[in-house]
């Protein structure tokens, strides 16, 4: 059997209201409503649980414990926290959960409360991340966000109080509108909370969202890449003084609060992909289901593969992948895999100063601070 860790993502596709640059798989109630679906958040976890025995049917000689869970959305906390549980016991009664497995859900922080919180820690949830995006109050509601920036250190205090031993927070930077001084003043925020791990996204801006459109309209200045590498060097430096160390491009922790759930996809490891529109990876084969709540429901319900497609991945495939999604991790990709031309374009990359010589010289490619601000163009010349 694959020496390769098993991980299971599960889809929560339900937010109360949809922010106005995320182009996610999610739906607000009154969206579901317009499209006559039974699916809802009072009986999705029902559903989950179903797909989770139809998988495991799939697969009855794999004998992987899983290694790591992670329930993202969408909002998962707009589900009861005892359904969150049971999602949880489902797979433990059909996989096993490994004993020192991580199980993170995403959470909103004005959809959870104390004891909701003291119920998934002790439903065996250990980490926790809260989107909290910018404690600028101009800047959530440019984003459409409907949390006050108090609430966000309210539930990290409580989340620690019950005994959640990873904490992480969400930031958007480089949002129009938003100052170095906002930026400054978020970190300032995420340094005096309890929290080991921070994520930080420069605002995309995603087709088809209304921040498209306003930007679109001329009414938002479009995000500009020089004022979100300002920005990411801004929080680099905030974050390495409160003793964290990036190890993903876009992501930092202390030492051992590294989201093991995530290195799993960056490793390309395998997972389990649950929920209208997750994404699967077994043994090389990369799946995803259907995208929409009531399809999903439709096919989970009559016992059927929810999936809507699938590839089985060639040894080019897994090299170009392998490229994009190490050569953004600190650990770094290694050399042995790449092609001639590309370990040329790796060797003209040190010179300029994006990967880091002394690890190339033994074998890795490493980003530099400049090659992380310049990830995406280098991943493209080493394809080539
Ligand atoms: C899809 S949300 C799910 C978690 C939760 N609903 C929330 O909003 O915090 C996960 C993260 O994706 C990031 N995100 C979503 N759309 C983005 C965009 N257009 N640009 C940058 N970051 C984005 C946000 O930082 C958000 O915290
Ligand atoms: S709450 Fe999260 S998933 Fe929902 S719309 Fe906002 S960013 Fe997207």
């Amino acid at each position: 059997m694959s020496e390769r860790t098993l991980g299971a993502y599960i889809h929560v596709p339900f937010c109360s209201s949809r922010c106005g640059y995320c182009d996610f798989n999610t739906y607000t109630a009154s969206e579901l409503q317009r499209d006559g679906t039974t699916v809802s958040a009072a009986t999705y976890a029902e559903r989950v649980i179903a797909e989770i025995a139809w998988t495991r049917a799939q697969m009855p000689d794999d004998a992987r414990q899983i290694h790591s869970v992670f329930v993202g959305g969408g909002t998962p906390t707009l589900l009861s926290a005892e359904a969150l549980v049971s999602i949880i016991k489902a797979l433990d009664t059909e996989f096993g959960i490994a004993p020192e497995a991580e199980i993170t859900t995403e959470a909103n922080p004005d959809s959870v409360d104390r004891e909701y919180l003291a119920t998934l820690r002790d439903g065996g949830f250990t980490r926790i991340s809260f989107g909290h995006q910018s404690s600028s109050t101009h800047v959530l509601q440019l984003l459409e966000r409907t949390h006050t920036p108090g609430k966000t250190w309210q539930a990290i205090a409580w989340a620690r109080e019950v005994g959640f031993e990873h904490v992480s927070v969400d930031l958007i930077y480089g949002t129009p509108g938003e100052s170095e001084e906002d930026l400054i003043s978020t970190l300032q925020d995420v340094a005096k909370a309890d929290v080991d791990h921070v994520s930080a996204y420069s605002l995309i801006v995603e087709p088809g969202t209304r921040l498209a459109a306003r930007v679109a309209r001329g009414e938002i200045a479009s995000p500009s890449d020089d004022v979100a590498a300002g920005r990411y060097e801004i929080i680099d430096e905030h974050l390495t003084a409160m003793g964290m160390t990036w190890y993903e491009v876009s992501n930092w922790s202390l030492p051992g609060g590294e989201c093991k759930h995530n290195i799993g996809y960056w490793r390309n490891q395998d997972w389990l992909g649950i929920g209208p529109g997750a994404h699967a990876h077994l043994q090389g084969t990369r799946s995803w289901n259907v995208k929409h709540p009531a399809a999903w429901a439709s096919k989970v319900d009559g016992g059927e593969s929810p999936a809507a497609d699938y590839e089985v991945l060639d040894a080019e495939d897994i090299a170009r992948e392998d490229i994009m999604l190490r050569l953004r991790l600190r650990e770094g990709l290694p050399l042995a895999g790449l092609t001639e031309d590309a370990l040329g374009e790796a060797q003209v990359a040190a010179t300029e100063g994006l990967l880091e010589p002394e690890a190339l010289a033994q074998g890795l490619a490493v980003l530099t601070f400049k090659g992380r601000l310049l990830a995406d163009g280098l991943v493209a010349r080493l394809w080539a």
